[in-house]
């Protein structure tokens, strides 16, 4: 069945069956890799994209339930990477391995737009759906408060038994 979406400003016109969740339609159909397969269930936030501005597991909403929604991607963020999130993330060199980093700059980019001065608990509550096995936490955690323009950030630590602790 054919949906009309709007992603990353331009309207596209994709056929494929209601229930396939908007992340295969993403990367399989319009070929947009950027966003990443985790877990497929909701647990990982690696498949992260707004939906109306809104911080959105693409792994588990159907094409069906997307309607006039405007979604944007990693890709969408700023074209040319010059998003004050996409500086910070370079400038403290955030990403290890990189996998989950699409999905933790959609999370946090949507609290920066909600929240523009964010605290540590604020950021820790925004970004508590996106795992990173590499346990780069901190360096997010950082780079959000640098995005932000926060003057020294207090260094408060992960809260115990987070998966941020190292
Ligand atoms: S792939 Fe969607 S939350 Fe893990
Ligand atoms: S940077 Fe490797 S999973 Fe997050």
């Amino acid at each position: 069945m054919p949906y009309q979406l709007k992603i990353n400003g331009k309207t596209t016109t994709v056929d494929v069956p209601a229930d396939m969740p908007l992340l295969w339609v993403l990367r399989d159909v319009l070929d947009l890799k950027g966003t990443k397969f985790g877990c497929g269930v909701a647990q990982c936030g690696a498949c992260m994209v707004h939906v109306a501005g809104t911080a959105t597991r693409s792994c588990i909403l159907p094409v069906s339930a997307v309607g006039a929604s405007p979604i944007t991607t990693i890709e969408g963020l700023a074209p040319d990477a010059s998003h004050p999130l996409q500086r910070a993330w370079q400038e403290l060199d955030v990403s290890q391995c990189g996998y989950c980093q699409p999905g933790q700059l959609m999370s946090a980019a949507a609290l920066l737009v909600r929240t523009p001065k964010p605290t540590d608990a604020d950021i820790d509550a925004a970004m508590d759906g996106n795992i990173c096995r590499c346990t780069t936490y901190l360096r997010i955690r950082q780079a959000i408060h640098h995005a932000a323009g926060n003057s020294a950030p207090p260094a408060t630590p992960m809260p115990k038994g987070s998966k941020g602790a190292l």
